[in-house]
């Protein structure tokens, strides 16, 4: 029986922070880097602590709102002529979780030059959106492929040419008095960043519970589903009948807590998948399949680095295994799946069969019964949660229905009012 658990939010944060670039490795840590660079720029301005970390979360997680890998690439190689709908979506996403609600005006405004603050530059988000105005530019400016001591210079006098006009003076200042040191520029660039900013970083003794925890994997499942009208409901649908199913096979409370937060988290290495794959209409070739089908080793590596989310880790990412083995990316057969596992699993497959993609309408109750008993029988899928679905069918389906409404409503109208926004 698992009892409450508790996250350590440095490691949580960090951990969600290195998933959001899991887009290419050549923006790899590229939101950790511009979160480290603003902890030490804050740090030298002087900031309160409170202040300090408000900037920090910001910076961890300052491009969520770029939904597609594409568009992450884009930002970062300075391709995208409008910053503006990353900063708004963004902005509305930290608004979901109360953590990280007080760093959503700093989402907001990470690409507003200070020359358009000014009138507003006592706002409280004006300065420390100027930190990571300027963090954001140092690591997108920083060449990964030349060393880092060797570009100090260059980068020095290209931050100081704005001094003034597209960022705050006191901040440049900050700046250049953390530049003069080695140890700044070769964390920023060095591979063991995470371990050094889990250690040393803000929030390295702040621990968070079960409650805290479900309103982070709500904000990523949103994240993950939003990208596409086609995804907008699935995560939560797998969720719910995740739940669902758990509750019908006696798990406890809290159980049922971490089989939905594993249903939330499922597909986050989808983050790594182009949207060219993602909305594909029509059938995937084999190439296009294989980097599909990296989503669930992304979701293991991510969340499995989180101690105290071993056990949802694999919740959430076994969802493609199969108990004769023949399923991805681990290829583990039933003894090493559990039943936290073999409900994600199920769930998932009842999720897809009855909503619509790009190529296909949601499938009818008998044929959807017909493939999972199908499933079952082939040894795919545990025959012990499929007859508990199939018994109590009209109940789950309505749940996730139900559920799915709420998060199709929420997607529609505002969401993509956003989206029209821009
Ligand atoms: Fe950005
Ligand atoms: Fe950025
Ligand atoms: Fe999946």
């Amino acid at each position: 029986m698992i009892r409450e658990i508790t996250i350590n939010l440095s490691n949580l944060l960090l951990s969600l922070s290195d998933a959001v670039d899991l887009a290419s490795p050549s923006i790899g840590m590229h939101q950790m880097r511009t979160a480290f660079a603003s902890w030490q720029i804050a740090e030298e301005a002087g900031f309160p602590p409170e202040v300090i970390e408000r900037i920090y979360a910001g910076a961890l997680l300052h491009d969520i709102g770029a939904l597609t890998p594409e568009d992450k690439v884009k930002l970062h190689d300075f391709e995208e002529v409008n910053l503006e709908p990353h900063c708004i979506r963004g902005e509305w996403l930290y608004e979901l979780t109360p953590l990280l609600k007080p760093s959503s005006g700093i989402v907001r405004n990470h690409h507003k030059p200070w020359n358009e603050w000014l009138g507003r530059e006592d706002h409280p988000d004006a300065l420390p959106s100027q930190v990571v105005y300027l963090a954001d530019l140092l690591e997108r400016i920083t060449n990964r492929n030349v060393y880092i001591l060797h570009q100090v210079k260059g980068i020095k006098e290209r931050i100081s040419s704005l001094s003034g006009t597209e960022i705050h003076p006191f901040i440049v200042s900050a700046f250049l008095r953390v530049a003069q040191r080695e140890d700044f520029w070769m964390d920023l660039a060095s591979p063991r960043l995470y371990s050094s900013l889990l250690g040393t970083g803000p929030f390295k003794k702040m621990e968070i519970g079960l409650e805290e925890l479900s309103s982070v994997a709500l904000l990523f499942r949103t994240l993950i589903d939003f990208r596409s009208r086609f995804t907008a409901t699935h995560s939560t649908g797998v969720a719910e009948c995740s739940a669902a199913l758990a509750r019908l096979f006696g798990f406890t409370d809290t159980e049922i807590l971490l089989v939905r937060i594993a249903g939330d988290f499922h597909d986050l290495g989808k983050l790594a998948v182009p949207n060219a794959i993602l909305n594909k209409q029509g059938p995937l070739t084999e190439e296009e399949f294989a980097l599909a089908k990296q989503h669930a080793y992304f979701t293991y590596s991510v969340l499995n680095t989180i101690e105290g989310m071993e056990q949802i880790a694999e919740w959430a990412a076994f969802h493609h295994e199969r108990l004769d083995g023949t399923g991805y990316p681990f290829h583990v057969k039933a003894d090493k799946i559990t039943t936290g596992a073999r409900i994600t699993a199920t769930a998932d497959v009842f999720t897809a069969l009855v909503e619509d993609r790009p190529y296909r309408e949601g499938m009818e109750e008998a044929k959807v019964k017909g493939i999972l008993s199908e499933m079952a029988r082939k040894n795919f899928l545990d025959p012990r949660i499929v007859e508990i679905l199939l018994d109590n069918y009209d109940f789950v389906y309505e749940k996730v229905k139900e559920c799915q409404a709420v998060a199709k409503e929420r997607f529609e109208s505002q969401f993509m009012e956003i989206r029209s926004l821009t």
